[in-house]
């Protein structure tokens, strides 16, 4: 489904602060796999998202999408196909617009013209359906403005939002972080749902070994820009948290 090929990231070429971000990676995600990365911060995290949705170009290295070279298609041409939710709600989320108007630019987003922030019946059927995926009830509250909510509700929104134009490809860059550690675990088990629910390929970056373990695939440990260490099925039905911690330490 998505595949890097020996992706190379150089900032500041030639000047004293010359350094490598992403350091031929590669990465192979399957169709509905659900791929956890770790890594200490700076590690390059960020930036591999900012590869794969195209914000960011490689210096070298290929880019996979559904077997369809990438490599030099823009930001927007992706859009369609990958979707991120980022840590703070308040980035995926308008606060001083209603969840209807909300859902309505969610819909027109990667559709390069103005903004038709319209409802009308079938939009409002259809954001009724795709909001109460979300389990928590904002379907019945289309025209309640989003600074009403709570973090963890904004969050939720965001993914649904993420997920409206019905991408393949989900990248989480540690939504659960801004959240307190109640709703951080009922969004990680609702995200859960609705990432499998859709059969989404989804990459999720966190820093909790327990989400890690209890969600993934696959994990993926990232140091210094590179891949160092992969834990596939087996290996993680073995795995505690508190030894993925470890191992993290160790690295
Ligand atoms: N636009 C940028 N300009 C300069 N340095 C950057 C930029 N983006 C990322 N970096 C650097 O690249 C490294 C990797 O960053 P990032 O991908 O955000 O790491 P992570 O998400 O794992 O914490 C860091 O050392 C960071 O300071
Ligand atoms: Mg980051």
């Amino acid at each position: 489904m998505l595949r890097l090929e020996n992706i190379d990231i150089t900032l500041g070429k030639g000047t004293k602060l010359e350094r490598k971000i992403l350091n031929q990676l590669n990465i192979d995600v399957k169709e509905g796999e659900f791929v956890v990365v770790i890594g200490e911060n700076g590690a390059g995290k960020s930036s591999l998202f900012n590869v794969i949705s195209g914000f960011i170009t490689p210096d070298s290295g290929k880019i996979f999408i559904m077997q369809r070279d990438v490599t030099s298609t823009s930001q927007l041409q992706r859009a369609k196909l990958i979707s991120k939710v980022m840590q703070d709600p308040k980035i995926g989320t308008i606060e001083n617009m209603t969840i209807s108007e909300n859902m309505a630019f969610a819909l027109n987003r990667g559709q390069n013209r103005g903004l038709k922030l319209f409802t009308n019946r079938d939009r409002t059927s259809l954001f009724k359906e795709k909001l109460s995926m979300g389990n928590i009830g904002l379907e019945n509250c289309l025209d309640e403005m989003v600074s009403n909510l709570s973090g963890g509700q904004r969050q939720i929104l965001s993914i649904i939002m993420a997920m409206l134009q019905d991408s393949k490809i989900l990248l989480l860059d540690e939504i659960t972080a801004a959240l307190d550690p109640a709703s951080s675990e009922v969004i990680m088990k609702l995200t859960n749902q609705i990432v499998r629910k859709q059969k989404l390929t989804c990459i999720m970056i966190t820093h909790n070994m327990n989400h890690a373990i209890q969600y993934a695939d696959k994990i993926l440990l990232l140091k210094n820009g590179t891949f160092i260490k992969e834990y596939g099925e087996n290996d993680i039905t073995t795995l505690t948290p508190f030894a993925l911690a470890a191992e993290f330490d160790a690295i």
